[in-house]
């Protein structure tokens, strides 16, 4: 196995190369650092370039002999999808567009993608099966279902095989401590509330609670982004062995609302953290759980983390040493 990992000093991406390396696999990590840092990639062979960037992506595929390719090269904030939607088409579909377009014509077919929960968006049920219809509620998610659906035309006409991961909310670090989440800006919850526990903010705002939920914030479904690395793996190798194109959810199958998430990091900080209830913020569903059955059932995929304070404590042990991101390595 010889794997192309692009967006590989990306959060989930760096987690999977740093996963990948330890379990002895050849892989190269190809970032063009826009978003993603240099310091994240914890492998042996790097390369800056861009998805975008024909001629590089070719010779690298040739040079490292590469047979597998995980895509997680994409732009990933839900509300800026919604400001900037050019921005978004561009890079998550023109720029997967070619980088398939050069892999299938330099021979290579297997493809792990990063796709999203969502492409779901308000679901009609939880937790969510891969089955449920899919009207995705902001750009980003529509980027990513349009995909979807380019690489099941791609799989039929050119033997494209491919396995999409919809993630739920990837959060938590690796436990060594060298890489972890490190978004500017950020935007995700529990960065947020680890900032306002180390006095990095000033308190972490409540989007709404006013849902139709137990203590009326919204629900999510916070998953490990090791064990989201881990399921990486198993599609891949899956794929290898002949496994046709699918599609995966990942998640806990747990939701915790925002207040039970600020409740946890409280309990893993030792303090209370200050908070203030905003108003909402537009195209949040209410509540999203995954159902991950389907992976568990065909590829022995398993959780190894199940305990929300034991993520938040991975998180916590990231940001408390690094308060400035991969700014302070
Ligand atoms: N939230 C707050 N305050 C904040 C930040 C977030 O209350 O300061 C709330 C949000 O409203 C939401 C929850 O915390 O209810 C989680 O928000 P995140 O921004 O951390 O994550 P999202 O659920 O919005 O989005 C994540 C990924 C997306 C992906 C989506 C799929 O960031 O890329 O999960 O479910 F599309």
């Amino acid at each position: 196995m010889n794997i192309l990992v692009t967006g590989g000093a990306g959060y989930i991406g760096s987690h999977t190369v740093k996963m990948l390396n330890k379990m002895g696999k050849n892989v190269v990590a190809y970032d063009n650092l826009v978003k993603g840092h240099k310091d994240a990639v914890k492998c042996d062979v790097f390369v800056k370039g861009d998805i975008f960037d024909s001629e590089l992506l070719e010779d690298t595929i040739k040079k490292y002999n590469i047979d597998s390719v995980i895509h997680f090269a994409a732009y990933s904030l839900v509300g800026e999808s919604m400001e900037k939607p050019m921005m978004y088409y561009k890079n998550n579909v023109e720029g997967t567009l070619n980088l398939l377009e050069v892999m299938l014509k330099n021979g290579v077919k297997n493809l792990v993608f990063s796709s999203t929960a969502a492409v779901y968006g308000e679901p009609e049920r939880v937790p969510i099966t891969e089955d449920l219809p899919k009207n995705p509620t902001n750009v980003y998610g529509r980027t990513k279902l349009i995909m979807e659906g380019a690489m099941e035309d791609y799989s039929r006409s050119y033997g494209l095989n491919y396995i999409a991961l919809r993630y739920f909310n990837a959060c938590g670090a690796d436990e060594e401590g060298d890489i972890g989440e490190d978004h500017n800006p950020e935007s995700h919850l529990i960065p947020l509330v680890l900032q306002a526990a180390l006095g990095k903010r000033d308190s972490i705002k409540i989007f709404g609670d006013d849902y139709p939920t137990n203590d009326g914030t919204c629900i999510r479904d916070y998953i490990h982004v090791n064990d989201l690395a881990m399921a990486h793996y198993l599609a891949l190798e899956a794929l290898i062995n002949g496994h046709k194109s699918d599609v995966y959810n990942l998640g806990n199958g747990v939701g915790f609302s925002v207040k039970e998430i600020i409740d946890a990091a409280e309990e893993v900080v030792g303090h209370p953290i200050k908070r203030e209830i905003v108003s909402r913020r537009p195209g949040d569903p209410a509540i999203l759980i995954a159902s991950s059955e389907k992976i568990k059932n065909d590829l022995g995929w398993k959780t190894k983390y199940t305990d929300i304070k034991e993520i938040i404590r991975t998180a916590y042990i990231w940001h408390k040493n690094n308060p400035n991101g991969y700014d302070d390595k």
